[in-house]
């Protein structure tokens, strides 16, 4: 059985004494269940002190970016050996790096290949625009997304991978996805995974759903068959409504 997953991405919100308070908040909401993998995606600056905070908390900490290689003149960027050191997870190719910073498929396709090579489990982020949905495009860009992204990687690579469905109308709107939709199209993920890399892969990956998710919309969409937790930008902000959503979680899968 794939382990449910709520992501938090705080994007670029928190100083480090913010971001510090904010995993105590939830810590003493949530307290030490692990029925739900709960990931903090903070800044980057913010990691090596949540890492020292959270030691003995049940959290995953995750980066929000990467660079690709090693190390080199790259000002500003991070790779992944550096992150590897602090996180478990990377975010990749995230829609607002796509739109705001010139991500492309290629770079999300070296991203994941350099974030795997390092031991740093990728959270690959695909999702199609409003007008791209309107024109009935969704099904032909979330296939060449995904396909685009796992150019070149073998089914024993993709053993950490996890991706996020994340509709760019639906992020930060408000106007989240229907349950039906998130699942289908998170159905689509897993048999794009099962005709690359086959059965075992697909079975096992986990597939999440990102775009205006809360507490009153979590548990319909985490009871979808192909939906294995959430990438949760507003709603992990606060660390109520963040609590909520992984106690809702873990009901839904039986805790
Ligand atoms: P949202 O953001 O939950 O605020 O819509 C989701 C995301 O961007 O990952």
């Amino acid at each position: 059985m794939r382990k449910p997953m709520m992501a938090g991405n705080w994007k670029m919100n928190n100083t480090v004494p913010e971001a510090l308070d904010l995993a105590r908040q939830i810590y003493q909401l949530v307290g030490d269940t692990t029925l739900v993998e709960q990931v903090l995606c903070p800044p980057s600056l913010c990691l090596h002190p949540l890492k020292t905070l959270t030691a003995a908390m049940p959290f995953a900490l995750g980066a929000q970016n990467c660079h690709w290689q090693e190390s080199g003149a790259f000002t500003g960027e991070l790779s992944p050996p550096m992150l590897r050191e602090l996180a478990q997870y990377v975010i990749i190719g995230h829609s607002e790096r796509r739109q705001l910073f010139g991500e492309t498929d290629e770079t999300v396709n070296k991203k994941t290949r350099a974030a795997l090579a390092h031991d740093l489990a990728p959270i690959v982020c695909v999702g199609e625009s409003l007008d791209q949905n309107e024109r009935g495009e969704t099904v032909s860009i979330i296939t060449a997304q995904v396909r685009a992204a796992l150019t070149g990687l073998s089914a024993e690579q993709l053993q950490t991978l996890v991706i996020a469905y994340e509709p760019i109308w639906a992020i930060g709107t408000g106007r989240a996805a229907t349950a039906q939709t998130a699942g289908d199209i998170c159905g689509l993920v897993r048999s794009i995974l099962r005709e690359m890399h086959g059965g075992a892969v697909a079975d096992t990956t986990r597939v999440l759903y990102g775009g205006s998710t809360k507490p009153d919309n979590i548990s319909a969409i985490m009871e979808q068959p192909d939906i294995d937790g959430a990438l949760i930008g507003g709603a992990s902000l606060e660390a109520a409504s963040y609590a909520e959503m992984v106690k809702i979680t873990a009901q839904v899968y039986g805790g």
